[in-house]
């Protein structure tokens, strides 16, 4: 079955259950400050979750188009993409349990053929302290089902995933975890999740393709094992419970159903293979790459890069379609990052670069414009196909360009070893990349030194991770004076409405400009008078106070402890670039206080001193207001 067909029995199935197909949602969302692209089915649905009505109804089914930029050094295994399809169907408080598990068991094993023998099955545990009960329904649904099939399915407790490598399968087929895998929302734990946010237990599906478990992973295989044997395929979120202002959870006015299931990899899994770009998806676009190059998917030398250009190429193709263009900042510059990754790596399986616009990656575009235009129709005619080709090899050309610039340079360098320092000023000014570096010095017989340069990358990435993640929320404008002082007030403001309003206050985005701040929090109410005149005395105190403002770099976990505010759904690396606001150092070892004003996950750049903020005048909201269902908006200003 190819992938169309896959999506359309899927669509059809539930259409033939009662539901209304909906298109997917655009790549970039809509009215969501928290994320720069839409990474799941259910994040374009969080209103009607939360309980507005649907103008489709009760019973909702799609294929979302999604993005996960955290997932691009992870491509090149047999199962990580960034773009992928997420089916999707939908219980807007109509059904539950009771038909969702029948209804996947059903699609999966009778409408795609899936032998039910190869199904294993996860379920919530239960959490005391959050007062959520055991998922003992969806284990009985379960049990029953794989009866009906004639197999013995016999329940396991588990818990943590560690708890799964030390005890293993036991011959069960049915396990329950905690909330780290069987709970679903979009902060990941209860813990996690600011007030307003809703979630739930979830039951996973996994496909288990038989292989031998490798002990590297752990002592004992299960289904959550990352060694390659069994793949999640499909995912019920049982999307019940809200997060209250006190921390505790209720119960939404509708219990609702979200199923997300891989659709690449349901493909995986019914063809019996692991490898998803072995998928027709993927396969047409490797296909032409053999072709061209000669080489082999095969050859374990090359693989990897088979794998990103298919990845990147799909990716890219999706997001111009929805109007993105590459650039050096936010999507754009995901955008730009994934083609000259996807020219890079045609270069290395040996496909030369191209002077003529019917270049390698264009073809491959025009592959997958051809797959997909039927299911997606913003691929469809001949305006997106001129607007996806020509924006790919304006950008071939651009990068090209970079590559010459960084040659002269690598010329000027190249009469001794190539120091870490010179490989790295190589990659940061010139963009060059550094496998070209290793290349070029290797055709000259020049040393490098890698180790180096490799560590100085880590720091660098380190810190503009920590960065990115200011552009996840909106980011900063540019690092001038005047920003960087509203930056630092941004913080200030933050731990100000938290003392106001209450700790449920999480910052849900952000973006700063020169003229003025803006932030997003969670928050269910208006702010009064009193209160908004609250937080602008604390602020305009905490200037006053001359403050210090300290950076450090420390690992997550620390960061965590100490109390440092992160974004919600956030990810982050292991070290993490932390700020806090006074007061002064305890000892030189330990620069951080945990009784700081603030301490935030940040990447800067900050004033040193918070009387620095004040300037250019005084610390003032303009104007406080609703941006989408328990989310404030202010924007202040210095003046
Ligand atoms: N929202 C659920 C997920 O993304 C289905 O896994």
């Amino acid at each position: 079955m190819t992938v169309n067909d896959i999506r359309e029995k899927y669509l059809q199935f539930y259409k033939s259950r009662g539901h209304t197909v909906i298109p997917s949602a655009s790549l970039v969302p809509q009215n969501d400050p928290t994320t720069l692209f839409t990474g799941s089915g259910m994040q374009p649905l969080v209103p009607y979750l939360l309980g507005e009505p649907h103008p489709k109804g009760v019973r909702l089914v799609n294929s979302q188009k999604c993005f996960r930029a955290e997932d691009i050094d992870e491509v090149g295994d047999n199962r990580h993409t960034t773009f992928f399809e997420m089916l999707g169907n939908w219980s807007l408080g109509d059904y539950f349990k009771e038909e969702q598990l029948p209804f996947v068991f059903e699609f999966l094993t009778k409408d795609i053929g899936i032998d039910a023998s190869r199904l294993y099955v996860t379920a919530f545990i239960g959490d005391e302290a959050n007062n959520v009960p055991r998922d003992t329904e969806s284990a009985e649904i379960w049990q029953r089902l794989f009866s009906e099939r004639g197999i013995d399915a016999e329940i396991r407790d588990v818990g943590s995933e560690a708890d799964g490598y030390r005890l293993g399968m036991r011959g069960g087929r049915i396990f329950y975890y905690n909330a780290k895998k069987n709970w679903w929302s979009r902060a990941g734990v209860p813990e996690n999740m600011p007030a307003g946010e809703p979630g739930g237990p979830d039951s996973e599906v996994f496909y288990d393709f038989g292989t031998p478990h490798d002990a590297k992973y752990g002592p004992e295989c299960h289904p959550n094992c990352d060694c390659g044997r069994f793949m999640e395929i499909g995912n019920s979120v049982f999307m019940q419970y809200i997060k209250q202002a006190d921390g505790s959870f209720a119960l939404l006015p509708k219990q609702n159903v979200d199923f997300g299931g891989g659709l690449e990899r349901i493909a995986a899994a019914e063809r019996g293979d692991s490898d998803v770009f072995k998928t027709d998806v993927f396969w047409d676009v490797i296909e032409l790459l053999e072709k061209f190059s000669g080489k082999e998917y095969a050859d374990s030398r090359y693989k990897r890069s088979f794998r990103i250009v298919a990845d990147h190429m799909r990716a890219a193709v999706f997001m111009l379609a929805d109007g993105v263009r590459p650039s050096n900042t936010e999507r754009g510059y995901v955008l730009r990052r994934l083609l000259r990754r996807a020219s890079q790596h045609v270069q290395k399986i040996g496909i030369a670069a191209e002077k003529t616009e019917d270049s390698m990656l264009v073809r491959a575009a025009i592959i997958l414009i051809e797959k997909y235009k039927q299911a997606y129709s913003e691929l469809e005619g001949e305006t997106a196909y001129q607007d996806i080709t020509s924006e790919i090899w304006k950008e071939e050309l651009q990068f090209a360009r970079t590559l010459e610039s960084g040659m002269r340079e690598f010329e000027k360098l190249s009469d001794g070893p190539i120091t870490a320092e010179s490989a790295y000023m190589l990659f940061t000014t010139y963009g060059f990349p550094f496998e070209m570096t290793q290349e070029l010095a290797i055709e000259r017989g020049l040393s490098v030194d890698s180790a180096g340069f490799y560590e100085r990358m880590k720091t660098h990435q380190e810190l503009s991770r920590a960065g990115a993640e200011q552009k996840f929320k909106g980011g900063l404008a540019d690092h001038s004076e005047k920003t960087t002082r509203l930056h630092t007030a941004h913080h200030l403001l933050l731990k100000a409405l938290q003392i106001v309003l209450g700790p449920h206050v999480k910052q849900r985005g952000s973006n700063i400009t020169s003229e003025r701040l803006r932030i997003d929090f969670s928050h269910g109410e208006k702010m009064t008078k009193e209160q908004i005149a609250d937080v602008e005395r604390i602020v305009n105190e905490r200037i006053q106070d001359a403050l210090p403002v300290v950076r450090s770099t420390l690992p997550k976990e620390e960061a965590e402890m100490l109390g440092a505010e992160h974004e919600f759904g956030a990810k982050y690396p292991d070290m993490v670039s932390v700020y806090s606001v006074g007061p002064i150092a305890a000892s030189q070892e330990n620069p951080l206080f945990t009784d700081a004003y603030s301490i935030e996950f940040c990447g800067g750049p900050h004033v040193s001193n918070t009387k620095e903020i004040g300037t250019d005048g005084v610390f003032k909201i303009q104007k406080e207001e609703a941006v989408a269902s328990g989310i404030r908006r202010i924007k202040a200003v210095i003046a």
